[in-house]
């Protein structure tokens, strides 16, 4: 059988990633796909770096856009980041020369979706993104699939690994801020601007995801009332505790009547809630369905091994054949959401 053939563009935390779980686990993948799922040309900024795998087996390629005109390659995984930009650029470059695309960026989902949704659904492509939210956690699947045949009330979790490290170990330990960003970023969690994440727009870029996915709206991230954890001391946490609360960040959403909740702030959480009990840079989310029941999507948010995995599940359903619109519906579909009134004023 003919191997699916990927052009993997980004080389860091999750694209190294990618290549050890398929280096790994390649003969199992082969055995689900129904065929072998293998890279074929790579490219990064710095072709001499050294990433723990061995990258002269694939053909290099300088510039990033190339990708999309790999000879011999079927489908481009992106994992270099940026809402704009390069990846941009190569996710239109890649549906509109006839390849399907796998990213892990939801910053570029969150500001770009419907259009490379569109893109793909024309080109009768795929567009896969599941590693973009809750990393290694199956939600996606969660939301476009299991719970397909579900009106969904609301949606709500921890979406952002670091900011859940960050805040769990603060609890612990007791420790500073600052500290436990820099471990964070070490245990290759944070986002290249981990300002993204402190502040909030990482959980926020996520929630409009999943938004989109629950109510069948169109992404609206500008909609998203944010405030981020970069203000938090100890001394709140301490001070939570003893009321008997964690302090979560945690992202909402619920269509309410007039139009689409969405919102990410620190949260008290009081110790009877599950998400209380959510540590480290693990995601949890809820989802309430009207046949279902609650759900709730719970593991690994970041880091190497649970974002690959996510990634290579997305290609294991190309590798099979198995994919449909990127969204719960097709994306000509998808209702304006409107503006719900916050009460804010
Ligand atoms: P890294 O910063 O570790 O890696 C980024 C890679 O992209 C590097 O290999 C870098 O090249 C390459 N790159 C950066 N800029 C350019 C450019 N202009 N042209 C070509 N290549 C470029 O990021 P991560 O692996 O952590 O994240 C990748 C994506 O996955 C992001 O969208 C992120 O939001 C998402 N993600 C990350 C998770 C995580 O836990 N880390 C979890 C879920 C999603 P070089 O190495 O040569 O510098
Ligand atoms: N920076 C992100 C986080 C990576 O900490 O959750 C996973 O999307």
């Amino acid at each position: 059988t003919e191997p699916l053939r990927i052009a993997l563009a980004g080389l860091g935390t999750v694209g190294a990633g990618v290549i050890r779980l398929i280096d790994a686990n390649g003969e199992l993948i082969a055995r689900r796909a129904g065929r072998p799922i293998e890279v074929v040309a790579v490219s990064a900024r710095d072709r001499a770096k050294d990433r723990g795998v061995d990258i002269t087996r694939f053909d290099w390629v300088d510039d990033t856009a190339e990708l999309a005109r790999h000879p011999r390659a079927d489908v481009v995984v992106e994992l270099v980041g940026g809402s704009d930009g390069p990846a941009l650029a190569l996710a239109r470059a890649s549906l509109a020369g006839g390849k399907s695309f796998v990213t892990a960026n939801k910053a570029m989902i969150a500001h770009h979706g419907l259009e490379l949704a569109n893109a793909a659904e024309t080109a009768g492509l795929a567009l896969k993104f599941e590693a973009a939210v809750a990393g290694g956690v199956p939600v996606i699947k969660g939301l476009r699939e299991g719970a397909a045949a579900n009106e969904i009330a609301r949606v709500y979790g921890i979406l952002n690994g670091t900011c859940n490290f960050i805040l769990s170990k603060m609890e612990a330990e007791g420790r500073d801020f600052a500290d436990i960003l820099a471990e964070a970023q070490r245990l290759g969690y944070a986002e290249a601007d981990p300002s993204f994440d402190i502040d909030g727009v990482d959980a926020a870029h996520k929630l409009s995801i999943l938004a989109s996915l629950a109510f069948g709206t169109q992404p609206a991230f500008e909609q998203v009332a944010i405030a981020g954890v970069r203000h938090i001391l100890a001394a709140d946490i301490a001070e939570a505790a003893a009321l008997g609360y964690r302090v979560r960040l945690l992202g909402l959403s619920e269509a309410n009547g007039h139009g689409l909740f969405q919102r990410v702030h620190p949260h008290l959480v009081p110790l009877s809630h599950p998400l209380a009990h959510v540590t480290g840079s693990t995601n949890a989310v809820v989802a309430e369905g009207n046949f279902v029941g609650r759900l709730l999507f719970q593991g690994a948010g970041a880091g190497d091994g649970p974002t690959a995995s996510a990634v290579v599940a997305d290609l294991i359903d190309i590798a099979r054949g198995e994919f449909g619109p990127p969204y719960a519906m097709p994306a000509a579909a998808l209702a304006q959401p409107g503006a719900a009134d916050t009460g804010e004023r």
